[in-house]
């Protein structure tokens, strides 16, 4: 069958591989060199840098080295080419740890564990085999493999690949390289190339990382493909010694030849993919018989502007000569001038149409031959660029529009992905603040003055003039939503979905808010902040929670409404989400959707509600993508502050969402006893709080670890009815771990021994004293998922200093 004969030439061009591998291996051995190592054996150590140990074992060759590099001022542990001018890294442990001092040392312990010791207290695994080593090998192909005593592979750095596919590896469906954040930066950068369960072989900006199991694929970040989605299950990329780069079916079918082969594997020549730090793929060519550097031999594109995301939020990506530039729209900023990634923002304060007083006034400034993701809310169709441009100025959403053979499209901030493009002739007009305007006042919505529309256009006129009546009307919050949808009903447009989830919270009057809850007449709950009311919308007869914030400060109005344009911009489906605010004289209140099934603490303490376990781990991992969007995802990083089991609800649907977040900085600052800076509650708030240490994104991964324990042990945090070594239920869990007794921790329930081991160690590990050494939510998901291997966690030596 000619399947089953490709596959045989498959396997035939593998083989033809092992002589001349074989050969390389003879050339480069030189018996001389104590470094080079072809049996690595249990006690042997690495240390940077000194002249009594080695600091990398070499591979026969002599072409790949395994070992510390340098990064920086310090070190870490990767594979490398040390022949080459700038040590080129192919491979990294650890690669989103920090780097190492001097002193480290990489032991290959007697009991078989591979393990960096960087303090005299801390050690962290370069490798988790699934079960102990006996030896390891540096390979001429630049893998570095562990062995068991019957000389299996029982792990290999080629599983676990970082940025660099080499020549012999392969893409497996589902994995991903992701790119270094620079050439002296081996950690995770901001790309990715990522072989799909779908068939595709996508490059991406990589802000979806790291749930490529969870969310699904969108072509929104994408910006290179293989277009082989669809074409079977269990797709492959393949790197051969002869350069050439394919995609494989199961059965062995060719689906795309990607690069072409280079002629028959050469002795000394190595062919090495990589994803670079600026999101371009590249084939390289490394001749290991020179000193040279690398040589690229294919790329995936030659424009440099192409990846998503190189410059931020509302900036654009030009090509000055060979040299990429980004670039602010006018009136805008760079958010940090040394570094483009972090995008610009406007230099002037726009007022946003949640304010009905005071209208700015606004002039508007094209920018051509630029593309941009397409995040319309509205898409009209006028003749003229003025006519769009006339449109937008006069609807106070709009912020920016984009007109190209006349549609006209109304976006609001931030735009992405901005580059330059010459051969698109799109015009991007930007509402810019007009400097030295004196009039505050009435006409702001229409800065070109007296003269009015013409008719010409229905829908444009129909837009105007309802622009018109709302200005008489002394324009509520509550107009303006109704306007918007109006106004989008007329003009329906296949961007209606992304008009709907896009509208940002409206504003109500108290008095509103008064009807909505019957005078507050239904309590349904009382928290950090305040009282929650219950409450249905008048319009819409959705139920909904009312917020009645009591302590926060009541500072500046605009701060107010600052946090609650953050929070209104997150979306995501473990979050709750904010309908709308109410900012009314000193009364300050927010509208949430209601959550029918009450709290987590509801849901776990109530017998007849208890989840099963495997609900359980849904319910956690829910929770780790919420934070995990907080703190990386969303446009403003949020700090929970405050994660419990009362602030995870529970939807109709039994889906738990985060609620209460970004809340924490309105809360009133209290200057005269240091001990009110803790903003949490008692048994979640992680040990920095209480040292006045600065409190980063890892204290809500430590109260996250206590409500992973809470929900596994169906339990509360602290519990003194119970016996004395079992009343504080983290000291509990980890005894019971080291004693090897985790069944203790869950009763009666028939839980899988393995996952309750994950689960529990995953808690150890966020629970740890030390900020830094607790993983990130995005490590979390990780493990939570399966996806990783779980390190056993030391001992977390908070309980010692905090009890
Ligand atoms: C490597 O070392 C181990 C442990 O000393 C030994 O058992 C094994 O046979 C050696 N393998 C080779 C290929 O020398
Ligand atoms: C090793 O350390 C010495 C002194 O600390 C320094 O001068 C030298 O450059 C270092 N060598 C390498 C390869 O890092
Ligand atoms: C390396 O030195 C630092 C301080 O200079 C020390 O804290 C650390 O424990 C040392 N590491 C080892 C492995 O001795
Ligand atoms: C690209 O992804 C990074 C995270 O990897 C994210 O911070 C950034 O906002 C994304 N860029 C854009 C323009 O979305
Ligand atoms: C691989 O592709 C060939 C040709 O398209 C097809 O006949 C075969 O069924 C595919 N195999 C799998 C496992 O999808
Ligand atoms: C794809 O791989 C998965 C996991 O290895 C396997 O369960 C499945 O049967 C494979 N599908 C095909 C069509 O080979
Ligand atoms: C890809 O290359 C292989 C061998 O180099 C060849 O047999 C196959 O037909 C090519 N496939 C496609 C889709 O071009
Ligand atoms: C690799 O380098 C050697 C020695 O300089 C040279 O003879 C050979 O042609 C080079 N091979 C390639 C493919 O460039
Ligand atoms: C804002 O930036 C524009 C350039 O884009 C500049 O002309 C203007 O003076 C700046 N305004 C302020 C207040 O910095
Ligand atoms: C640049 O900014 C981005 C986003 O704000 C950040 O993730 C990155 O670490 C920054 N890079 C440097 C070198 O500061």
């Amino acid at each position: 069958m000619a399947n089953s004969a490709l596959r045989c030439k498959h396997f035939i061009r593998m083989v033809a591989t092992l002589p001349f591998l074989l050969a390389l291996a003879f050339i480069f051995f030189t018996p001389a060199t104590a470094q080079r190592q072809i049996n690595i054996t249990l006690g042997a150590s690495l240390a940077p840098n000194t002249t009594t140990t080695n600091s990398f074992w070499l591979s026969p060759s002599g072409a790949f080295a395994f070992g510390f590099y340098q990064r920086g001022d310090s070190y870490a542990v990767g594979v490398f080419l040390p022949r080459t001018p700038r040590k080129t890294v192919v491979w990294t442990a650890n690669r989103d740890y920090p780097p190492v001092p001097r002193n480290s040392t990489l032991r290959f312990t007697s009991d078989g564990r591979l393990v960096l010791q960087s303090t005299e207290a801390q050690e962290t695994f370069v490798a988790i085999p699934r079960e102990s080593a006996v030896s390891a090998s540096m390979l001429d192909t630049g893998n570095f493999v562990l062995y068991n005593s019957r000389r299996d592979v029982i792990w290999q750095t080629s599983d676990v690949p970082t940025d660099t596919l080499l020549a012999g590896q392969h893409l497996s469906p589902s994995q991903q390289l992701c790119s270094s954040a620079s050439e002296s930066d081996q950690s995770t950068g901001l790309f990715r190339l990522k072989m799909q369960t779908d068939g595709n072989l996508v490059q991406e900006n990589g802000s979806q990382f790291p749930t490529p199991i969870a969310t699904p694929d969108t072509a929104e970040h994408s910006y290179w493909a293989s277009g082989t989605n669809g074409v079977g299950d269990n797709v492959t990329l393949y790197l051969d010694n002869d350069g050439s780069l394919y995609l494989l079916n199961a059965t062995g079918t060719y689906l795309k030849n990607i690069t072409a082969s280079g002629g028959p594997p050469k002795e000394g020549i190595i062919y090495l993919l990589r994803i670079d730090p600026d999101g371009i793929m590249r084939l390289y060519l490394y001749n290991a018989t020179q000193n040279a550097d690398l040589s690229k031999i294919w790329s995936s594109s030659e424009n440099k502007c192409i990846p998503k995301g190189l410059c931020g939020l509302n900036g654009f990506c030009a090509m000055n000569d060979q040299n990429l530039e980004c670039k602010c729209l006018p009136g805008f900023g760079y958010v940090n001038p040394g570094n483009w990634t972090s995008g610009c923002e406007r230099n002037f304060t726009a007022d946003s149409c949640m304010r009905a007083d005071a209208a700015p006034r606004y002039t508007i400034q094209p920018v051509s031959n630029t593309v941009w993701e397409d995040t319309a809310y509205a898409d009209l169709i006028f003749s003229t660029n003025e006519e769009c441009q006339k449109a937008c100025l006069q609807d106070c959403n709009c912020e920016a529009v984009i007109y190209n053979d006349q549609s006209c499209k109304k976006m609001r901030l931030p735009l992405k992905y901005g580059r330059r493009d010459l051969n698109n002739a799109n015009i991007l007009s930007i509402k810019v603040g007009e400097t030295g305007s004196n009039g505050n006042g009435a006409n702001g919505f229409m800065p070109e003055g007296k003269k009015r529309p013409s008719r010409r256009d229905i829908l444009f006129a129909i837009a105007s003039s309802t622009a018109f009546a709302l200005m008489t009307l002394a324009v509520s919050g509550f107009v303006v939503y109704r306007y918007r949808v109006r106004l989008y009903e007329i003009l329906p447009k296949e961007g209606s979905a992304t008009m709907i989830e896009n509208i940002s919270p409206r504003s109500f009057t108290y008095e509103e808010l008064k009807r909505v809850t019957k005078d507050f007449a239904e309590e349904i709950g009382r928290g950090a902040f305040g009282t929650v009311y219950k409450g249905t919308l008048l319009n819409s007869l959705e139920v909904v929670a009312v917020k009645k914030l009591e302590k926060v400060s009541s500072d500046v109005e605009s701060e107010f409404q600052n946090e609650v344009k953050i929070i209104g911009r997150t979306n995501h489906r473990s979050l709750v989400q904010l309908l709308g605010y109410c900012l009314d004289g000193h009364d300050r209140l927010l509208v949430y959707k209601y959550m029918s099934n009450g709290s987590l603490a509801d849901l776990l303490f109530t017998a007849e509600k208890q989840p099963c376990w495997d609900e359980k781990m849904g319910i956690a991992r829910n929770i780790a993508r919420g934070l995990l969007y907080l703190h990386e995802e969303c446009e403003t990083q949020i700090i929970h502050c405050d994660i419990k089991l009362q602030n995870i609800l529970i939807d109709e649907c039994r889906r738990a969402k985060i609620s209460d977040f970004g809340l924490s900085k309105l809360m009133k600052p209290d200057q005269t006893n240091t001990m009110t800076r803790i903003r949490g509650t008692k048994g979640y708030v992680a040990p920095e709080w209480h040292k006045n240490l600065p409190v980063t994104v890892k204290a809500d991964v430590y109260s996250f670890g206590i409500v992973l324990l809470e929900i596994i042990c169906c339990r509360r945090s602290v519990d003194w009815s119970l016996p004395d070594d079992e009343a504080v239920l983290e000291e509990w869990a980890y005894s019971c771990f080291q004693e090897r007794e985790l069944e203790k921790l869950v009763n009666d329930e028939s839980t899988d021994g393995r996952q309750l081991e994950r689960m529990v160690k995953v808690a150890l590990w966020c629970i740890l004293e030390e900020p830094s050494l607790r993983p990130s939510m995005r490590k979390v998901l990780l493990m939570l998922e399966g996806t990783v291997d779980i390190p056993i966690p030391p001992c977390p030596s908070s309980f010692l200093s905090a009890i």
